[in-house]
Formats: C-alpha cells, structure tokens, sequence
C-alpha cells in the first residue's frame, strides 16, 4: 500500500488502535475521519509521534450522504477503502424497539453503502481500488438475541459480493471479513479478560486487512473471510 491514498473509516475505534498503525506502517496516506476527540486521543497514546503525524484526520459523521460525498470529493482519489465503521447491538427480537432495528442498519449496513458508492465513483475514475468491509461472524451464523446486528452485517456481505460483481472488468476489488470477537479495550471491559487469549488480535485482523488492501490480493473477489482466532 506503499504511496495509495487510503480512505480509513472507524480507524479511531478499538479495531482501529490496530489497523491505523499497521496501514501507516505500509506507508500509506491514511485519512481517518472521525466523530470523537477522545477517539483520536486514545489512538495517538498508541503511536509514535511521527506516524500519528502522517494521519489526516476529518470531523464527520458518515451516515450523511452529503458529507460522505464531500469527504470523498476533497481526497481526490481513493485507492483503497478499509471500512471499519459498525457496531454491536442486542436484544430479543420481540422486544427490540423498531428506533434500535433501524439505528443498527444505519450504523452497520448504510454507512458502508454510502461510504462505498462514494469510493466507488472515484475508483471507477482512476480504474483502481481496494474495498474491504467488516462484517461478521454472526452475519453467516446468526445468534439469539442478535437479529439486529446479524441482519444489518448479512447485508454488509451482501453489499460487498454485489460490488465485487460488479467491479470484475477493472483492477477493483471488494471483500469482506467476518471476526469473531476483536481483542479491544470495550470488550475486555463488557467481558473480562479470562479468555482475552482466544479473540482476535487488532494486530493480526489488521494483517488480513492489509493483504486484502493490497496489490497482491487483485484476483480476490467478494470473499467473506472468517477470522475467528481460537473461539
Ligand atoms: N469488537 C468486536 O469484537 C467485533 C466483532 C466482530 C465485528 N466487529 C466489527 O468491527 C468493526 C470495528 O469494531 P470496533 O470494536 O472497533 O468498534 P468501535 O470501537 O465502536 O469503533 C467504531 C468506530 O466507528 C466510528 N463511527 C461510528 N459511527 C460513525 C459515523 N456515523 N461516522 C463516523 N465514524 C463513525 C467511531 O468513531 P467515533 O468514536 O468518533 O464515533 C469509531 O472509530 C465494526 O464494524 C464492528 O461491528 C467488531
């Protein structure tokens, strides 16, 4: 990824805090856009100064179209796409408020439609990219308590094979990973650190990322690759 301009969604979140450094580290031009000072804070205590230096970072919020478009637009060019933006929801079906249903089909499944139709046209353009998607586990094997969530990442996979169909006469590519549980700071807090050992590093997804983000991994495409560390 040596040189491309990569558009980083989520690459302040606990996911984040291992792939930002490790697409930097390629020696990449990362644009992380952003919600949250707190989010940027926490990710600069984990970085050098010089690399954290190289990171552009945007105040916005993706889930409006316009400022999607405007984001997309100032980059000019956008070579490779890692969409990380997404987020647990859970609840019994029955009881789960429709406002809830909808919030996570906003956060999950319409923040990647937006962010990738947007990339997509400036791809097109340039006749290269590199889209990868963050789906998981529970969208290929959906759990009690998690329709919401499994339901808004299917359609994250969905969304992501469809590009991946229809981005097949040029050097573009779309694929889509599916973790289990990530090795982050909010999940050792909501559940302990006993067996912290068995979930997926940051480090090590974002290992998976960048091979899908790069040259090499051209003939790939509409995958939806399992990484489920030890569970
Ligand atoms: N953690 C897990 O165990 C796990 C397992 C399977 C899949 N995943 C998936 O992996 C991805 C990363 O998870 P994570 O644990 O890193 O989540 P996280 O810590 O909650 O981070 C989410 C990131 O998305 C950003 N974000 C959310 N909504 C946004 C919006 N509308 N506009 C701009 N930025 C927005 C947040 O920025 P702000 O804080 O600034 O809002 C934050 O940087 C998600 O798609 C998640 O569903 C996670």
């Amino acid at each position: 990824m040596r040189g491309k301009q990569v558009l980083l969604t989520g690459g302040t979140g606990g996911l984040g805090l291992g792939v930002t450094p490790t697409v930097v580290a390629c020696g990449a031009q990362v644009t992380v856009p952003y919600r949250s000072e707190s989010g940027v804070a926490r990710l600069k205590e984990r970085m050098s100064a010089a690399d954290f230096d190289r990171i552009r970072f945007v105040k916005a919020n993706l889930n409006d179209e316009s400022v999607v478009e405007k984001l997309v637009n100032d980059l000019g060019r956008v070579d490779v796409l890692i969409h990380l933006i997404g987020g647990f929801s859970m609840g019994r079906t029955d009881e789960f408020s429709f406002d809830d249903w909808k919030a996570s089909f906003d956060l999950n499944l319409n923040t990647t439609f937006l962010v990738c139709k947007h990339c997509l046209k400036a791809m097109r353009r340039h006749g290269y990219g590199r889209i990868v998607t963050i789906g998981s586990r529970g969208a290929v094997q959906p759990g009690a308590q998690l329709a919401a969530y499994c339901a808004s990442k299917a359609g994250v996979v969905a969304l992501t094979q469809a590009i991946a169909q229809e981005t097949k006469e040029m050097d573009i590519t779309a694929n889509v990973v599916l973790p289990s549980v990530i090795d982050t700071p909010a999940n050792r807090e909501a559940m302990g650190e006993a067996q912290a050992s068995q979930w997926v590093k940051a480090e090590s997804l974002a290992q998976t990322i960048c091979f899908l983000a790069s040259d090499a991994a051209k003939d790939i495409r509409g995958a939806a690759v399992p990484v489920y560390g030890a569970i």
